[in-house]
């Protein structure tokens, strides 16, 4: 259970001031374009979330989950912040933490990235790992019982704690920065579920605006998201941890949105990793092992289009800078060490590139909900 912090009014406004500021310091993020030679007629853009302050997706979430318990009155001068996270939210909540003069506990898996435990360390957060990655979620809420904190809970409240309707929300974001495109309303939106909370931000938004979109969400391979969203299973659960840092959770969380999504294909993790290597030379720049995943869901989408002889455009996210992942997704000893052979997904991805034919063997299974 939360504690109820102290009501101070005023402590209360000057923190909001605090975050309000930040925010008028940073930018929007970029919109990149891309083509590709297999699809001529179909325009790719990339929104890099990894030029946030820090360094992720995430740094929307923390922000708003630290609003949303400011403004609930479960946050006050004294109340130690806690969150259970694979890494990136809890990176920029200790970040907005050390901001507001606020302790932070993140319990972490022990598999995280050691760039993100670095991060956290540096804005001052304390880290606590569990072996069980799904033992996260009571560790968090435990430890902020014991020290009279605040659980943040990004798995219960990212849905809630964002404004869907807009406010500048990522979704409002994308839409307005595709206005001059050639095609400005995108034909899909694919992006992969951690939370769930930034599918469930674009899914709602596309429904509030009645716009074309269509929503893509790709799961990693060890992950309950695919199957409990192919057979209405809030209660599915899937027993091995994710391998894609960021995304693919043992049960449903509750910030996934089931209902708004078109879309869903379950990617192995070999060629979440393939496309991340091959989107990061594409773009001379490293992303993250999600935003692999994103590109086979953009790949898919691409070539469902080019099937139905369709024009368009399509957005996808670059969730974090591979950077993060020199250790792993990057490392061909650590790929040998987790029997991850890469090289036959590279080698279909370049081909899809060419080709704009999709390989079916770059997913374990995809299911589509025509509209009606
Ligand atoms: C790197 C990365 N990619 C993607 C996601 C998924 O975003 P969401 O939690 O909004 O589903 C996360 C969430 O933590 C993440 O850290």
């Amino acid at each position: 259970m939360t504690r109820i912090a102290e009501h101070d009014s005023a402590w209360t406004s000057r923190a909001i001031k605090i975050l309000d500021a930040d925010a008028q310091r940073s930018g929007e993020s970029h919109l990149i374009p891309m083509q590709l030679p297999g699809f001529p007629e179909i325009d790719f853009y990339f929104k890099d979330e990894s030029c946030h302050p820090t360094g992720s997706l995430k740094h929307r979430l923390a922000r708003s989950l630290i609003l949303y318990g400011l403004c609930n009155g479960v946050i006050g001068p004294d109340t130690p912040l806690v969150e259970a996270s694979s890494g990136s939210t809890a990176v920029s909540e200790a970040y907005y933490a050390r901001l507001l003069g606020l302790k932070f506990y993140a319990v972490l898996p022990r598999t995280t990235s050691c760039t993100k435990i670095a991060a956290i360390e540096q804005y001052g957060g304390r880290c606590v790992f569990v072996d069980e990655p799904s033992a996260i979620y009571d560790e968090a809420r435990n430890l902020a019982v014991r020290e009279g904190g605040h659980y943040l809970d990004q798995f219960t409240f990212a849905e809630r704690a964002t404004d869907w309707r807009g406010n500048n929300n990522i979704a409002e974001s994308i839409f307005k920065q595709m206005a001059m495109e050639r095609h400005p309303i995108p034909r899909w939106v694919v992006m992969s579920p951690g939370t769930g909370g930034t599918s469930a931000t674009i899914g709602r938004y596309i429904l509030y605006k009645s716009f074309e979109t269509e929503l893509c969400v790709p799961d990693p391979e060890y992950s309950a998201f695919y199957e409990g969203w192919c057979e209405k299973d809030i209660a599915y659960r899937c027993q091995r941890g994710s391998r894609i840092e960021g995304i693919g959770r043992p049960r449903m969380e509750a910030s996934f949105v089931p209902n708004v999504v078109d879309a869903m294909l379950k990617v192995p993790d070999t060629a979440s990793i393939a496309a991340t290597r091959v989107l990061s030379h594409h773009l001379s720049h490293r992303v993250g092992g999600s935003t692999g995943t994103n590109f086979i869901g953009l790949l898919w989408a691409a070539a469902e289009m080019q099937q139905r002889g369709e024009t368009g455009s399509i957005v996808t996210l670059i969730c974090d800078s591979g950077e993060r992942y020199a250790q792993t997704y990057f490392s061909d000893e650590w790929l040998t060490q987790n029997s991850l052979d890469i090289a036959p997904d590279i080698a279909r991805v370049e081909d899809v590139i060419a080709t704009g034919t999709f390989n079916t063997d770059l997913l374990i299974a995809g299911q589509r909900r025509e509209r009606v």
